[in-house]
């Protein structure tokens, strides 16, 4: 398509997502930017960093990583914690000021491994695949808690004023565990033997989330359509188990990896030198099947969105790091201006800085974002001459797999 005369009608046109019917067809995808207190309630820096994304125009933006264990243990920090009462205040505030820009928001639902330390100190079984949340080792009445837990977190999110929630079952996250043959080893009806056994898990949790919540939010469920490894269920059998949670689920999210293997790290966060849209084909493939709307994430440029929307192969795209290098990329193309966008180089200084530093969200190439309460109240500066010497994507970041270095504990 030409860039120039492209005018985005399918992009910009809305959509109806379950009981929320969203403005455009760009959403931000879930985005944990390691703010919150260490205690995992929302701070100033939390909110003002959600207003400068949604002032740009977005749909929706999804906070990431909503913790719904019970007595989550000291050592898990800013995270917000989903499972207790006192998020519901601070939710509420962040819910209103996200829908005073015309914006909705969703909460991602996962559930963290309580015991911390690295993957391959998860790792029960010598060379298995380290995950969060192993269901191999889980007793029938820590699915039912775990279950419960969802659920709960649910019913609460509610109260929060938010509009929809992420189930996220994808990147090595627990109900995509239960699918894959290597890492589920069960042999009762809990087991990855059939897709049945395999879906029982996540079938009973958003069952349980769906009876809490009814239909006052819209629920979203994020895939892997690989896994990328040993025992991952083929592209047939995904598509089975989705169509085994499509009675309850608004719409499907597609990506694709894990975060326990480094090597498949990429595949998450495609650094610069993978293509743009790495997933579009799975989704479409996904899609044709089902009759829920799908998104699809994974470098996606607003031109590939346009074009994957108009041919059909997904209903709206997730961005994350595109929003985050510039959250203009809607309005620019709404007033017809999207070659002021600034792209995101795709460094993934932003996710060592979350995922592996542990340390608040911040941007190579926009040097606002994760700070904008530091920028408030700034006051006028004096102009300066400055040069720019060097700006290699990778820079002092970089590792084998584009600027990733291995995970410590968490795995978002
Ligand atoms: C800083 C950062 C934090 C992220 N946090 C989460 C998270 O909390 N939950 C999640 O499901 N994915 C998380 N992701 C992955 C994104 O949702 C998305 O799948 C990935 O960035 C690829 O999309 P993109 O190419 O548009 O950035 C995060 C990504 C980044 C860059
Ligand atoms: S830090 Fe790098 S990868 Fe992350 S949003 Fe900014 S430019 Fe993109």
């Amino acid at each position: 398509m030409n860039e120039q005369k492209m005018n985005y009608e399918h992009v910009l046109s809305p959509i109806k997502i379950g009981p929320m019917t969203l403005k455009n067809r760009v959403s931000f995808t879930p985005v944990w930017p390691s703010f919150a207190t260490a205690d995992g309630h929302v701070n100033r820096e939390l909110i003002e960093w959600v207003r400068d994304i949604v002032k740009g125009g977005a749909a929706c933006i999804n906070i990431g990583c909503g913790c719904v264990n019970r007595n989550l243990p000291p050592f898990v920090t800013h995270l917000l914690r989903m499972s207790e009462e006192s998020v519901v205040n601070e939710m509420t505030i962040l819910s209103d000021l996200v829908h005073m820009y015309q914006c909705k928001i969703g909460i991602e639902l996962f559930a963290i491994n309580m015991y911390g330390g690295n993957f391959a100190d998860r790792d029960h079984n010598g060379d298995k695949p380290a995950v969060e949340l192993d269901p191999t080792y889980m007793t029938k009445e820590q699915i039912k808690e775990y279950i419960e837990d969802f659920a709960l977190a649910a019913e609460r999110a509610v109260r929060c004023g938010v509009d929809s929630l992420v189930i996220h079952g994808a990147h090595g996250q627990l109900p995509g565990c239960f699918l894959n043959k290597r890492i589920n080893e069960r042999t009762d009806e809990y087991g990855a033997d059939t897709i049945e056994n395999a879906s029982r898990f996540t079938v009973e949790l958003l069952a349980a989330v769906r009876e809490k919540i009814k239909d006052r939010l819209a629920i979203e469920y994020r895939i892997n359509a690989n896994d990328m490894i040993e025992g991952s269920p083929s592209l047939d059998e995904v598509i089975a188990f989705v169509k085994r949670i499509e009675p309850y689920i608004d719409l499907l999210h597609v990506s694709r990896g894990m975060h326990s293997e480094q090597k498949l790290a990429p595949y998450m966060n495609q650094p610069i030198y993978y293509d743009h849209g790495i997933n579009i084909e799975d989704a479409a493939k996904i899609r044709k099947e089902i009759s829920v709307p799908v998104t699809v994430v994974g470098s996606v440029t607003l031109e590939q969105a346009e074009q994957y929307i108009a041919e059909g192969k997904a209903d709206m795209v997730s961005m994350a790091r595109g929003l985050m290098a510039d959250p203009m990329v809607v309005k620019n193309a709404k007033s017809g201006c999207p070659e002021n966008t600034r792209p995101c180089v795709r460094c993934n200084y932003c996710i060592n800085r979350t995922h592996y530093d542990l340390a608040p969200v911040r941007c190579s190439v926009n040097a606002e974002l994760g700070m904008e309460t530091l920028y408030m109240n700034l006051g006028n500066t004096l102009p300066k001459r400055i040069a720019v010497i060097g700006g290699g994507a990778c820079g002092n970041r970089g590792g084998e797999n584009g600027g990733a270095k291995r995970a410590y504990s968490r795995s978002l």
